[in-house]
């Protein structure tokens, strides 16, 4: 990559970027972009694919070239971590770096998942984490563990977690559980019937795992265990079509909140990060819309 070549070869210039591998499926610079403009400032969003093991080598590249921030996607959230000069708290505490801003030649590391998803809880079923009885489905990874981490800051009071390898979510339970020691939190088996008895007592169920974007991916849970007062949150998004949970979801008439949501909201977060001031959220959402149905 000429890296000198990458800023200066867009007009406006390149200034922030979302780095990943792969990375050329992301819908972020549309919905940045746009953003960006209707705040006058001038700067381009774009897409940078970095491989694994070069993270901090990137980030002194973006420094060097003059850019401000940058979006970390899949699989270097965790690499992250360990590559920026200051990491705020709540980054450390969720496990994971999304949101690199770059002031003064330092670089900061955010996470703004764990806040987006709170965000998107709020607008989309008007209720507070701290309320709900959340089960995570796919607590073994960077976004299962940021959702966990946070409904444990948020005091949620019951916290259940299931994973395909039960001992990434057993060790997921003992972290969150120092967050949130009055909580109840418990690994159960990812099998139709343990997930059917919990039901119940669940309000919230979030899809943290990378499956649903494809229509013949296997099913999280049995349909008929949702009913029409679960809230249902589908990290994964598609761009076409709605994910099997969510089709599920609304046949048994529960509410639902899809990955867009997550993205945009996360994406308005790391905005503020960059610029100290409020995101055009409703620019951003449009944006995005016509991103995805383009
Ligand atoms: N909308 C947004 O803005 C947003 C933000 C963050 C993440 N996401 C989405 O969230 C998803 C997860 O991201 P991540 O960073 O956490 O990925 P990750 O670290 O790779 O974790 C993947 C998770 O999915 C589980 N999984 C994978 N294949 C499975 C299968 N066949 N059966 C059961 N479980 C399976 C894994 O279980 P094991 O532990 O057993 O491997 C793990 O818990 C991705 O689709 C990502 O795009 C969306």
């Amino acid at each position: 990559m000429h890296w000198s070549a990458v800023s200066g070869r867009f007009t406006p210039s390149a200034r922030l970027a979302v780095m990943g591998d792969p990375i050329a499926h992301s819908r972020s610079p549309q919905m940045h972009n746009p953003a960006l403009q209707a705040c006058g400032i001038e700067a381009q969003y774009i897409r940078v694919q970095v491989p694994v093991g070069q993270v901090a080598a990137a980030f002194r590249q973006f420094a060097a070239c003059g850019f401000l921030g940058v979006n970390i996607t899949i699989p270097h959230k965790f690499e992250a971590l360990d590559a920026v000069d200051v990491l705020d708290p709540l980054a450390r505490q969720l496990g994971a770096v999304n949101t690199l801003a770059i002031r003064d030649g330092k670089l900061h590391g955010y996470n703004s998942d764990g806040p987006g998803f709170l965000r998107s809880v709020r607008e989309v079923f008007g209720v507070e984490v701290q309320d709900l009885r959340v089960l995570i489905l796919g607590a073994g990874g960077g976004a299962g563990r940021a959702v966990a981490v946070q409904c444990a800051l948020e005091h949620c009071p019951k916290l259940l977690l299931a994973n395909r390898t039960v001992s990434k979510a057993d060790k997921l339970a003992d972290e969150v559980t120092k967050f949130s020691p009055r909580s109840e939190v418990r690994v159960i088996p990812w099998t139709d019937e343990a997930v059917a008895a919990e039901m119940n007592g669940i309000d919230l169920i979030v899809n943290a795992t990378s499956l649903g974007m494809k229509p013949d991916d296997v099913k999280l849970l049995p349909g008929e265990a949702l009913t029409a007062r679960h809230l249902v949150f589908d990290m994964v998004y598609r761009a076409a079509g709605e994910t099997p949970l969510l089709a599920d979801a609304k046949l048994a008439g529960a509410r639902t909140a899809d990955g867009l949501t997550l993205l945009l909201h996360q994406g308005a977060i790391s905005f503020e990060h960059w610029f100290d001031q409020p995101a055009p959220l409703e620019v951003m959402r449009e944006s995005l819309r016509n991103a995805v149905m383009a």
